[in-house]
C-alpha cells in the first residue's frame, strides 16, 4: 500500500468499501445505521427480516384467497375477486404489513391475470386499487416482484431454522423449489453486507475475499435448482404465473387496473434480474454493462427503493477497480480478480440453467404450437427462439469477464 494511493482513496467520502480510514466507521452502531438506511439485514441481507405471515385486520380476507391459490380453480379466483370488497390499505402502517399486503395482492393478481391459460387483461377494482395504493406507499410497482415472491415470501418452518414459503403458485414442488432455492441463493449473499464496509487496504482485500466466498456459496446453493425444479413444470406453469404485461405477446397492451387508470399499464413480471445483490456486486466491482444497461437499470424500478439506493450509492463511489490498479498491490489485485472470476462463474452457471429451463422447453413448446411460448421472460424474446435472451446473458457475462485486471503489476 502506498501513501499516495491510500490518501487519494480515503479522501473520497462514501458509504461502502470506500470509507475514509480515519473515520473509524466500523463501529457496530454505524454499521447498523447503514444497514437500516438501505433496509438490509445483517443476517438476511436483502431478505425482509421476519416477514409477517398474517393480518389481524380486514386484510385477512385477502390472505384467505391467497392461501387457497394452490388448490382452488382459478375461475373461483375470478369470481371471488370480483365479489371482494375494495379493501383500504390505510389501516396498514407497519412496513412488514405493507410488504405482506403487496405479496398477497401480487400473488392473487398474477393468479387472476393468468388463470388457467385465459389471460385477463383487466384487474378488477377490488384488487387493482388496494394494490396500487400499497405499491405507492412502498415505492414498488403494482405487480408481483422478486422482492415479494422471494425476499418477503418466507417463514420459519421449525425452530431449527428451516424455511418455508408463505405463498406458492400451482406447479407443486417445482414452484416451491424454485422460490426456496432462489431464497437460499439470495441468503448466501448476505455475509457480504459486513464486507462492503471497511476502512483500510487489508479490510478491502478481506472484503473482496468475503464477496468471493459468497459468490461461490451462491453457486453451490443454485445447484439445488436441479434437484427441486422440473423444467417442464417450470416452463409450463410457474413461468407463466410470474409473467408480466410488458413485452409480452399475450398481453401486448398491458393490463387495465380498474379504478386506477383508464389506460392499460405495462409492467414486467418477476425475475431474479430484480435481485439487488448481483447489481450491488457489479457496482462494487465497477462492472459496467453498457449495452444491457437499459434493461438492468429498469429492473431497479422493481426493487425496494432503499435497495435501489444502495446500488446507486455504490455506483457513485470512487471506482474500486481504478484504486486497485493504482495501488500495484498484487494481493489486492488477486483478491479483486478472484471476485470477478467467481461472478463470471456464477453467470456461466446461470446461462446453462437458462438453457435447461427456458430455451430447451421453449423450443419444444414451439414445436408443438403452445401459445405460451413467448411469455415468461422480462426481456422481449418474441419470435427469436430465445436468442435475444442468450445474447443478452452472454453479453452480461462477457462484460463481467472484461473487468479482470490483466496488467502485469510491477
Ligand atoms: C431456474 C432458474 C432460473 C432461470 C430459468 C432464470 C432465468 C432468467 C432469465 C430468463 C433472465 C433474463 C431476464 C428475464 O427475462 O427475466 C434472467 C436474468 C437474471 N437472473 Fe435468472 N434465472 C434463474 C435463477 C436465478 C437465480 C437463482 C438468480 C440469483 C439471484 C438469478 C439471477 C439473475 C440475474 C442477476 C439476471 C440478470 C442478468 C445478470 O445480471 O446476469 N437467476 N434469469
Amino acid at each position: 500500500m502506498t501513501d499516495k494511493c491510500t490518501k487519494n482513496f480515503v479522501s473520497q467520502p462514501t458509504v461502502a468499501l470506500h470509507r475514509p480510514a480515519d473515520m473509524e466507521t466500523n463501529s457496530k452502531e454505524t454499521l447498523q445505521a447503514d444497514f437500516d438506511v438501505f433496509d438490509i439485514s445483517e443476517d438476511f441481507g436483502f431478505l425482509l427480516e421476519e416477514p409477517l405471515v398474517g393480518f389481524t385486520l380486514i386484510f385477512s380476507l385477502l390472505m384467505m384467497q391467497c392461501s387457497h391459490l394452490r388448490r382452488i380453480l382459478f375461475c373461483h379466483i375470478l369470481d371471488k375477486s370480483k365479489q371482494m370488497p375494495v379493501l383500504s390499505p390505510d389501516l396498514l402502517s407497519d412496513h412488514r404489513e405493507l410488504r405482506l399486503a403487496h405479496l398477497a395482492l401480487g400473488f392473487i393478481s398474477m393468479g387472476y391475470v393468468w388463470q388457467e391459460g385465459q389471460h385477463a387483461p383487466i384487474l378488477p377494482k377490488a384488487l387493482a386499487l388496494p394494490f396500487w395504493l400499497v405499491s405507492r406507499r412502498l415505492g414498488l410497482p403494482p405487480i408481483l416482484t422478486y422482492a415479494d415472491s422471494v425476499l418477503a415470501n418466507w417463514k420459519l418452518k421449525d425452530p431449527t431454522g428451516n424455511m418455508d414459503l408463505i405463498f406458492s403458485f400451482p406447479g407443486g414442488d417445482t414452484c416451491r423449489g424454485f422460490f426456496i432455492v432462489s431464497l437460499l441463493v439470495e441468503m448466501a449473499a448476505s455475509p457480504v453486507m459486513h464486507a462492503i464496509k471497511v476502512s483500510n487496504l487489508t479490510g478491502i482485500k478481506n472484503g473482496l475475499i468475503k464477496v468471493t466466498q459468497s459468490l461461490k456459496k451462491m453457486k453451490e446453493k443454485f445447484k439445488f435448482m436441479h434437484n427441486h425444479v422440473e423444467p417442464a413444470a417450470f416452463h409450463g406453469k410457474l413461468r407463466i404465473f410470474v409473467s408480466g404485461w410488458r413485452d409480452n405477446p399475450m398481453l401486448p397492451r398491458g393490463v387495465l387496473y380498474e379504478g386506477v387508470s383508464d389506460e392499460p399499464i405495462l409492467l414486467s413480471g418477476g425475475s431474479a434480474a430484480q435481485s439487488s445483490a448481483i447489481q450491488c456486486f457489479d457496482a462494487l466491482l465497477c462492472i459496467k454493462h453498457e449495452e444491457e444497461t437499459a434493461f438492468l437499470t429498469r429492473m431497479r424500478d422493481y426493487m425496494p427503493p432503499a435497495h435501489r439506493q444502495l446500488i446507486e450509492t455504490l455506483s457513485a463511489c470512487p471506482p474500486l477497480r481504478d484504486f486497485i490498479l493504482s495501488c500495484s498491490n498484487s494481493d489486492l489485485c488477486q483478491a479483486y480478480n478472484s471476485c470477478v472470476s467467481a461472478l463470471v462463474d456464477l453467470r456461466n452457471y446461470h446461462l446453462n440453467t437458462v438453457t435447461k429451463y427456458v430455451i430447451i422447453p421453449g423450443n419444444y413448446a414451439q414445436s408443438v404450437g403452445c401459445p405460451f411460448r413467448g411469455v415468461g421472460t422480462a426481456l422481449n424474446t418474441t419470435g427469436t427462439g430465445g436468442s435475444n435472451l442468450m445474447v443478452f446473458l452472454k453479453s452480461v457475462r462477457n462484460t463481467t469477464q472484461k473487468a479482470l485486471i490483466l496488467e502485469r503489476l510491477s
